[in-house]
């Protein structure tokens, strides 16, 4: 039994965390973190093998080194953080616990960023359009930062700015559109609800403590 505690428990993506958690064969939750619920992070590590983290920004990687400080793995889904900074929290921490970071726990979304490497290889100029729901913290999403790096590292050629759409009714979705002599192709991914990040976030849960680095980034890196 895998011992899962969750950060961000009362948040929108904890609170599904924990029922994928209690559903699933393995684990157990064994907590709830969140200043919602008067719990802090401190009081649910000592019965914890793996902390699941979606919280905000600015508690992310405070949260990833108590975790990694406490023999802990930690499986991070918060984004808007810059990714050095988490690797300079990860090598500074002592212990030898993991951690796994995905900006996007949903397979059509990692699908979706190699079929953009694909593209850029033949299509090079292209744009990314994310759209999300109006109380997300960050722009632009964690998702766009990455499938740019992704794309510009296969050659293509990420226009600037990349464009952020908040507004009520929508989940999580992101566009890239690719234009060449005389064609433009589109690859687009939405999340139309929050159990889409599900399978992603207890694959995480079930290979973080076997990766063989103590920072792992992508979701692809599991497949
Ligand atoms: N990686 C992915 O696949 C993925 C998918 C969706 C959302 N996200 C990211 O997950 C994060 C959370 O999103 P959300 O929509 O659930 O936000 P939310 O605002 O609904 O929930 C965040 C929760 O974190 C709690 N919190 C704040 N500080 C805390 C701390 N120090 N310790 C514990 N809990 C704390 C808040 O009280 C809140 O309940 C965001 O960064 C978002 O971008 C990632």
């Amino acid at each position: 039994m895998i011992r899962v505690a969750v950060s961000g428990a009362a948040g929108r993506m904890g609170e599904t965390v924990c029922g994928a958690v209690e559903g699933a064969d393995g684990m157990e939750l064994s907590g709830r973190a969140d200043p919602a619920l008067g719990a802090d992070l401190a009081s649910v590590l000592g019965g914890a093998d793996v902390v699941v983290d979606f919280t905000t920004p600015d508690t992310a990687l405070e949260n990833v080194r108590a975790c990694l400080e406490a023999g802990v793995h930690a499986v991070l889904g918060t984004t808007g953080f810059e990714l050095d900074a988490l690797r300079q929290t990860v090598d500074a921490a002592p212990g030898d616990a993991n951690c796994f970071v995905a900006p996007n726990f949903a397979i059509g979304a990692v699908l979706l960023m190699q079929a953009a490497q694909l593209a850029a290889r033949h299509m090079p100029e292209c744009e990314i359009v994310e759209l999300h729901h109006d109380r997300k913290l960050d722009a632009p999403s964690g998702t766009a930062k990455r499938t740019a790096e992704l794309i510009r590292e296969a050659g293509g050629n990420v226009h600037e700015p990349i464009h952020s759409v908040r507004l009520p009714g929508l989940v999580a979705h992101q566009e890239v559109l690719f234009g060449g002599e005389g064609q433009t192709l589109s690859i687009r991914h939405d999340s139309i609800d929050r159990s889409s990040f599900m399978p992603g976030v207890l694959l995480a849960v079930r290979s973080v403590a076997e990766l063989p680095d103590r920072l792992t980034v992508g979701l692809e890196k599991l497949l």
